[in-house]
């Protein structure tokens, strides 16, 4: 007897913007900040949350459901998950990341078969070709776009600051460091290590109160400069974590050259992405981060980790590796 098959995984598949929608909207009304101060029956949420009557119940419903609260005898609180990395006053904090995909990616995301048809960037400021002076005119699109980029890179920066060989090395730079969640990882890891982050001038202040904020103004500092302009800062390990897939072919060759150049002999280059596997057939996360590279940048792609051997390969590094990080994040490691 052959089953029928079952539209189940179709549909929720299709609707699982319903999902993602609500845990954005918990983030932006400050829901798990409200638990974290005190666990609250649905009448007190409401009104801190400022909820409407009509919706109350069901949106606090649906996020237990989810398994994002939970409810006992009436009181909902956060889960431990929830409570550790959705508070924003917490260092542990990752919603910058889903502030960024509530209030840019999710709009832009509507406009994919636009992208599919036209090959062109959907988000905002369309005419400007360079996602980063779009981003960037704005003081508080470039606060949110930092900080959502420490969210999206602290759980690879333990995994890259634990599976490197650091002892083996004394100076790094985090190219295209943003916030500084890498350096302040590695330097918090290893008291051995001096460097810093390379990034555009207007992310300094940025970059320096985190640092400072971290207590390590003593061991990491800010270069900063364009990195299409200039030669990089030279380091034993040179790291560029989702900066290649920013760029096109061409200028994705030109910035594994500069960090040749920026090398000793002997030194490193991570590169780390959510690598597509190399049969381009199960990572999903990163086949679609370079349909988001499609919506977001003007010739940016994701690629596998024998694509970037390839080209490190061409660049002169000498051996290269690749090494899983954390979830769908891998390291594509160049020795010169
Ligand atoms: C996608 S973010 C990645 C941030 C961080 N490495 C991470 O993994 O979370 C790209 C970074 O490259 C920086 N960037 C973009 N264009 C640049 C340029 N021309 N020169 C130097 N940095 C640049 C941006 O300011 C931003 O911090």
């Amino acid at each position: 007897m052959t089953l029928k098959p079952s539209p189940e995984n179709i549909l929720s598949l299709g609707m699982s913007f319903w999902n993602a929608k609500a845990l954005l909207s918990a983030v932006e009304l400050g829901v798990f900040d409200a638990l974290a101060e005190a666990p609250a029956g649905l009448a007190m949420l409401r009104d801190k949350l400022g909820l409407h009557e009509r919706s109350a119940r069901d949106f606090l419903d649906a996020l237990v459901a989810l398994n994002l609260l939970e409810r006992e005898d009436g009181v909902y609180r956060n889960t431990a998950e929830t409570d550790f990395f959705l508070v924003r006053a917490r260092p542990s904090y990752v919603g910058g990341l889903l502030e960024m995909a509530n209030a840019r990616l999710y709009e832009s995301w509507g406009h994919l078969t636009e992208a599919l048809k036209t090959g062109r960037r959907q988000s905002e400021n369309k005419e400007e070709g360079d996602l980063f002076a779009a981003l960037y005119a704005d003081p508080e699109r470039l606060r949110g776009f930092l900080a959502a980029m420490s969210g999206v890179s602290a759980g690879a920066a333990n995994a890259i600051a634990a599976k490197f060989p650091w002892a083996g090395y004394k100076s790094f730079v985090d190219v295209g460091a943003a916030q500084g969640m890498v350096p302040v990882t590695l330097a918090q890891a290893h008291p051995h290590l001096t460097g810093g982050g390379f990034d555009l001038p207007q992310v300094q202040p940025i970059f320096d109160e985190f640092v400072a904020a971290n207590g390590l103004s003593d061991r990491l500092r800010f270069y900063p400069g364009d990195f299409f302009a200039g030669a990089l800062p030279c380091a034993d390990v040179i790291v560029m974590g989702h900066i290649l897939h920013d760029w096109d072919l061409d200028q994705k060759r030109l910035l594994l050259k500069k960090a040749h150049d920026a090398l000793p002999s002997g030194g490193a280059l991570i590169v780390y992405e959510a690598l597509i596997d190399d049969a381009r057939r199960e990572n999903a996360f990163g086949l679609l981060m370079s349909l988001n590279m499609l919506i977001e940048t003007s010739g940016g792609f994701d690629y596998t980790g024998a694509d970037c051997q390839g080209w490190m390969t061409e660049a002169g590094f000498s051996h290269t590796r690749v090494e899983h990080l954390l979830g769908p994040d891998s390291m594509v490691i160049g020795i010169k």
